[in-house]
């Protein structure tokens, strides 16, 4: 939709928006990370601009991306780093959507200097420490009234359906809605579409079909005003 033709629904609401991913150093050179591309959390930040609403965008590794007009953009790239960029803006923030693909594990070790290979050493092993789950401390310390919003990507598997896995996920986690993207098979990650379901704590389950990531978004911020209206 074009700005104009957007409802200014989200007047002087405080939004935090979290897009992209994590990246977490092995050595000055090398990283873990993820396929996150941060489209979808632009897409939220900037619809949320269009309808008025106040916006904070924490970007992690979302190079390639301009900065959505009329948002406040804080840069991070560690999990860590986006634990505290998301908590000094939420504690002023109506409503927290956590887009972005945290990693879950950091390496135990960040070595200081660039890991050589040795004929003589044995190879390396990598071992992980969990990182902190940013949406579960949100949850835990949200503010009265605040909206908490998480995404879930999930492929399915033998345990149960993507959807069976989203709903254990939105119990598990305690958020308000929860959306939900299939992915795997060249779905959503760097694509420009995305597809799912759009759960909520009071059971209500909106199916989203095959669309553009901003038309997911316009949804997802529907939603969000319902939640803020009861
Ligand atoms: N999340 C977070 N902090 C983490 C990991 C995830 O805030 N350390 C958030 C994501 O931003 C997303 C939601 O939690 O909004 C769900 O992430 P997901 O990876 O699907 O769930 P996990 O609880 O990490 O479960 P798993 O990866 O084992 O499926
Ligand atoms: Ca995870």
């Amino acid at each position: 939709a074009r700005p104009d033709a957007l409802p200014r629904d989200l007047e002087g609401v405080r939004v935090v928006v979290s897009a992209g991913g994590t990246r977490e150093p092995l050595d000055p050179v090398r990283y873990l990370s993820n396929r996150s591309s941060g489209k979808q959390g632009y897409a939220l930040a900037r619809v949320a601009a269009q309808r008025g609403a106040d916006v904070t965008l924490v970007a992690a590794h979302t190079v390639a991306l301009p900065d959505p007009a009329g948002a406040t953009v804080r840069h991070v790239s560690t999990a860590e780093e986006m634990r505290q960029a998301v908590h000094a803006a939420a504690a002023e923030a109506d409503v927290v959507v956590m887009a972005a693909a945290v990693a879950d594990f950091r390496p135990a070790n960040r070595a200081d200097h660039k890991i050589k290979k040795s004929d003589d050493q044995p190879d390396p092993v990598i071992t992980l420490d969990r990182n902190a789950d940013i949406l579960a401390e949100l949850v835990r310390n949200r503010r009265s009234g605040q909206v908490v919003v998480g995404f879930a990507a999930e492929t399915g598997d033998a345990q149960g359906s993507v959807l069976d896995h989203a709903r254990t996920k939105l119990k598990r986690k305690g958020a308000d809605l929860l959306m939900v993207n299939a992915v795997g098979d060249g779905k959503a990650f760097g694509t420009e579409d995305n597809s799912g379901w759009l759960l909520g704590s009071d059971g209500t389950e909106i199916p989203i079909p095959l669309g553009a990531k901003a038309e997911l978004a316009s949804t997802l911020w529907d939603a969000v005003v319902s939640f803020m209206k009861r």
